[in-house]
């Protein structure tokens, strides 16, 4: 576990893309290949702009990454609300990634259940062990689309499952709980003060949120804004 709280928006960017980079580093010497699941949502927004950069862009060896998701909403990939087209917008293109190493989770999104086969098929090429999961956190608690009160929540066998529940529009394919708690490291990116209250029940390990839930199974990276981690320590605190 690891919590690290930088003064802004800005500073979490930059400290959790060198923080990350290690860790690929860290993949790559111990197997050759950095497998990352990445995060949705808008604050990886920021992060992939800083890995996309110098000095970053040009330290990490991008060539021995593969890229897959942690969760992907049911929509084509040209869809303004698809992660994969925010993560080729802002990382892929800007750093010339090839397709091939580029595994986006919704190919067809009239076939949500087929996807999540096929993706299934795709972690199973690895064990379904990532190196690297990236999370996000939403106010409610979720993580990935692992949503409070949804089907995904219950399932202990398969890595990756449509998340159909009526309450998710779109509905999602998401990485499960065997999924994330599988993974070698998990990183947590959590920025902006309307998260903070959330944030702090989640750290404690309360099950009830599903982020909770996982804090509460295994070891995590924390890597915030004092915003969201005002409740949990001071800026630039490092344990
Ligand atoms: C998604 C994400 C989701 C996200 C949180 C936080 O597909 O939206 O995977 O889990 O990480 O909702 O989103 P923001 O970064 O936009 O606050």
């Amino acid at each position: 576990m690891s919590l690290q709280v930088f003064p802004d928006a800005q500073a979490l960017a930059q400290g959790a893309a060198l923080a990350l980079a290690g860790l690929i580093e860290t993949a790559q010497n111990a197997r050759g290949m950095c497998r990352i699941a990445l995060s949705g949502g808008s604050t990886p927004r920021r992060l992939h702009h800083a890995l996309a950069t110098a000095p970053l862009a040009g330290r990490i060896d991008w060539t021995r990454c593969a890229f897959y998701f942690g969760d992907e909403r049911v929509v084509p990939l040209s869809d303004e609300r698809s992660n994969a087209r925010m993560a080729q917008e802002t990382l892929f293109q800007p750093l010339g990634i090839p397709t091939a190493q580029i595994f986006p989770m919704v190919l067809d999104p009239k076939q949500p259940e087929a996807e999540a086969q096929r993706y299934e098929a795709l972690l199973q090429r690895f064990d379904g062990v990532f190196d690297i999961v990236l999370l996000g956190m939403g106010s409610d608690g979720h993580c990935a689309s692992l949503f409070p009160d949804t089907p995904a929540l219950l399932e202990t066998h398969r890595r990756v499952v449509a998340n159909l529940a009526p309450q998710l529009d779109p509905p999602r394919l998401t990485l499960t709980y065997p999924a994330l708690e599988a993974a070698r490291e998990v990183a947590v990116l959590v920025s902006g003060p309307d998260k903070a209250a959330t944030l702090a029940q989640v750290m404690t390990g309360d099950s009830r949120l599903p982020l909770g839930r996982l804090a509460a199974r295994r070891p995590l990276h924390w890597w915030l804004d004092a915003e969201a981690g005002h409740l949990i320590a001071t800026p630039t605190t490092e344990t």
